[in-house]
């Protein structure tokens, strides 16, 4: 095996190149690849880490994870808050929630909520007359939080449900991701000391965490009262009724809170987010916001639209693709060796950190050209033909792609479409856009967009 060491930041004795990771998260791992190549290695805290901007090493650490790979330590600090689901589970115990939950989340299957995507759309849309007619801006960031909000919960929990979306929860959920964040860059010092101690912070971060999950028992004791009323198409009654194929059993009720407070968690924010960063490029560019408009006004009518319909608004589809190239919502993700592992001419050391970076791998500028620019047309079939497959990655890849992918696509084109097609948006003029690497990539300071109706 190879054993020359990966050039990379020689960092301070220490603490490595956290000090430099918490001043420019997103400014760090976008130099360091830039100035030390394809694979960088340095020390964050004690910790041995990688940074891999290959599509092939990649494509690598995708194909072989939860086999050779799995995910480690920092994925323990978002079971604190997720509690034990498929986002943070490993191995056998992993293997087989996929098994029992990704049939009700195929491409072919998520078409059947689009009565819901539809009807919450229109009633934010309504919302925010009063706002338009003065002339005063919408935050359209809080807007895309409570949107989806209301949207996934309904999805969950069936479309009786009796739930107002509340920016408390809204909040909650900023708030967690905000402080995971913080907590991961500060793991590899003292310990994880920081992380246990009973700062405001910390307090904080469980007073959120409790609100989510009191939040998702309140909802299933009012499924649970309701049951013959309910929706055989929410989630909540296709999970208690599957039944594994291999072991035969069906999820605990225990379980089955813990993947409903893992599918709202990891579905909200991040639909969101990814929301509001198209909103803000379209605003930013009017002669793309005018292609998406043009779709719509030609496909869509003032019937409900049909999921074949919502299939062929390609040019906005583009544009969410874009716009999750350059602000991926889920800016990086890390894997863990389970031995020391071959890769890039490099070996990456058991139990070290593999990082792979959406926000680093979309703006390299040996497969995207000017990077920066903001071009839907980058997606157009002929041209994403030509690009290697992982040099784009916005929702993972291998066995533990997103398991919400087809419904997060299809929630953003519906929304996308329907907003353009019912406003003309500009960035207020005292928008501050400035992106935040918290959990999820977003807008630090929200997004003020004028809303002029058509
Ligand atoms: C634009 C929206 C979304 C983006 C960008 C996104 C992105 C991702 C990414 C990158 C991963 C892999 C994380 C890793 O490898 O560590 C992931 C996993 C996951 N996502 Fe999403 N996601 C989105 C929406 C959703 C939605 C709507 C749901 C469900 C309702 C969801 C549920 C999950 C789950 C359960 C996993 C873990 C899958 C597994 O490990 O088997 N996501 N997502």
């Amino acid at each position: 095996m190879e054993t020359h060491i990966a050039p990379g930041p020689a960092g301070w004795p220490g603490v490595g190149v956290l000090p430099a990771v918490i001043r420019d998260t997103l400014g760090f791992f976008t130099t360091t690849a830039a100035r030390y190549g394809d694979i960088a290695r340095f020390r964050g805290g004690r910790e041995t880490c990688h940074l891999i901007s290959r599509p092939d090493a990649i494509g690598q650490v995708y194909q072989a994870d939860t086999e050779r790979y799995y995910k480690g330590k920092f994925y323990r600090l978002l079971s604190a808050a997720l509690g034990d689901g498929l986002v943070t589970r490993n191995g056998d115990a992993w293997r087989r929630q996929r098994r029992l939950m990704q049939p009700a989340l195929r491409k072919n299957r998520v078409g059947a909520w689009l009565d819901i995507i539809e009807a919450q759309t229109d009633a934010s849309m309504d919302a925010w007359e009063p706002a338009t007619t003065d002339g005063r801006p919408v935050e359209m960031a809080g807007e895309m939080l409570n949107l989806v909000q209301a949207i996934i919960v309904r999805i969950l929990f069936g479309r009786g449900v009796n739930y107002a979306a509340t920016s408390v929860i809204a909040d909650a959920v900023k708030d967690i991701n905000t402080h995971l964040m913080r907590q991961i860059i500060r793991q590899p010092l003292f310990g994880g000391l920081l992380n246990r101690l009973p700062s405001p912070a910390n307090r904080r971060f469980h007073g959120a965490v409790c609100r989510v999950k009191d939040t998702v028992a309140s909802l299933l004791d009012q499924s649970a009262r309701h049951r013959d009323s309910g929706d055989g198409d929410a989630l909540l009654m296709v999970f208690q009724a599957a039944r594994d194929r291999e072991i035969g059993d069906g999820m605990q009720a225990a379980e089955l809170r813990d993947e409903l407070v893992n599918l709202f968690l990891a579905g909200h924010e991040t639909t969101a987010q990814a929301l509001a960063w198209t909103f803000y490029f379209l605003a930013s560019h009017p002669d793309h916001a005018e292609q998406v408009r043009a779709e719509s006004d030609r496909v869509l009518s003032d019937a409900p639209g049909t999921a074949e319909q919502y299939d062929q608004l390609v040019y906005t589809r583009q544009a969410i693709d874009e716009s999750m190239r350059l602000m991926p919502p889920i800016f990086m993700v890390s894997r863990t060796p389970m031995a020391d592992e071959p890769l890039g001419g490099f070996v990456m050391p058991k139990d070290s950190l593999v990082i792979l970076s959406p926000y680093v791998m979309h703006r390299h500028p040996a497969y995207w050209d000017v990077p920066d620019r903001f071009d839907p047309s980058r997606f157009a079939p002929d041209r994403s033909d030509t690009r290697p497959r992982h040099a784009y990655f916005p929702f993972g890849g291998g066995p533990r792609l997103c398991l919400g992918m087809h419904l997060a696509l299809l929630e953003m084109v519906v929304i996308v479409a329907r907003v353009l097609k019912n406003f003309h948006l500009t960035l207020a003029p005292d928008a501050r856009v400035v992106p935040e690497p918290a959990l999820i990539l977003r807008p630090k300071y929200g997004l003020r967009l004028n809303a002029q109706r058509r």
